[in-house]
């Protein structure tokens, strides 16, 4: 239905094999748009840019620390060098920690918010100025259902905090930028199968898919559609919002 053709799209944390980052920019660069595979993991950058181009897309890999101001202009810059335009960003990248708030560090707290938090402020405040000058732009943002529902399977109360402070950002910054055509969308999943979900014991598994309606882990293809949605020139009147993507396992 849409196309992103001649559209260019940096995804954070694309590196991850089984993660779900790569997902999204493989199904960005089948519906067209040029990848920028942004990550602090060389090796797996190059692994996702090869399965981009082998696909027939086009691809760039940037190494990048999103916590790190000058990396994440070094990665804008290379993106502008490559490709002369910014047209979606996709805040991937981020990181989780299963700890009780009384066991939980001031350390935890500070690495989990400037990944998932100030990693995500540094990356989006770099594209402005471009997408502001092409009065185009798509950002979308991951946060997840337990910022909503109040913990998840594998996160503590850091980990949902920085989820539900990435949500308020989106929404403050959509009313700032509504009028120089740039959208800013959060999808929220819920469980997704990936190696984490795959390192549950079974027994804990179980528990989990019996609290989904569902009653299955989402896909990571199933997260990357939504995405590429939210991405398109289609979804233009959306904006502020954010999508849950969880079979059900939190309804608002
Ligand atoms: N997996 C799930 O069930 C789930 C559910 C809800 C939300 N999410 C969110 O989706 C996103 C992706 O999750 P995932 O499970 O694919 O994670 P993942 O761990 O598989 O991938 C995360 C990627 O981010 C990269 N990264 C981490 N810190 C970085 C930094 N400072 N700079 C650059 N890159 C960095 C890692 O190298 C990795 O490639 C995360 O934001 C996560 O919180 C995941």
């Amino acid at each position: 239905m849409f196309t992103l053709n001649d559209k260019v799209a940096i995804v954070t944390g694309s590196g991850s094999e089984k993660g779900i980052g790569r997902t999204i920019a493989l199904t960005l660069a089948e519906q067209g748009a040029s990848i920028v595979v942004a990550d602090m993991n060389p090796a797996g950058i190059w692994d996702t840019v090869e399965a981009i181009t082998e696909n027939g897309g086009k691809a760039i890999g940037v190494e990048v620390n999103v916590t790190n101001k000058e990396s994440v202009d070094q990665m804008v810059a290379k993106t502008l060098e490559a490709f002369g335009r910014i047209d979606i960003l996709v805040n991937n990248a981020g990181i989780s920690q299963k700890v009780t708030v009384e066991d939980m560090t001031l350390e935890d707290m500070t690495r989990v918010f400037n990944v998932n938090m100030f990693g995500l402020f540094l990356c989006t405040q770099a594209v402005l100025a471009t997408m502001k000058k092409q009065q185009y732009g798509r950002i979308i943002s991951l946060s997840s259902v337990s910022a909503k529902r109040g913990g998840g399977v594998f996160g503590g109360a850091h980990y949902s905090a920085s989820k539900a402070a990435v949500l308020g950002f989106s929404k403050n910054l959509a009313r700032e930028v509504g009028q120089d055509g740039i959208t800013v969308n959060c999808v929220a999943p819920g469980l997704v199968n990936t190696d984490i979900w795959k390192s549950l014991p079974e027994e804990d598994a179980k528990k989990v898919i019996d609290s989904i309606p569902m009653a299955r882990p989402g896909e990571t293809r199933e997260i990357a559609a939504t995405i590429a949605f939210l991405a398109s020139q289609e979804a233009s009147y959306i904006t502020g919002e954010e999508i849950d993507i969880n079979g059900g396992s939190h309804m608002d």
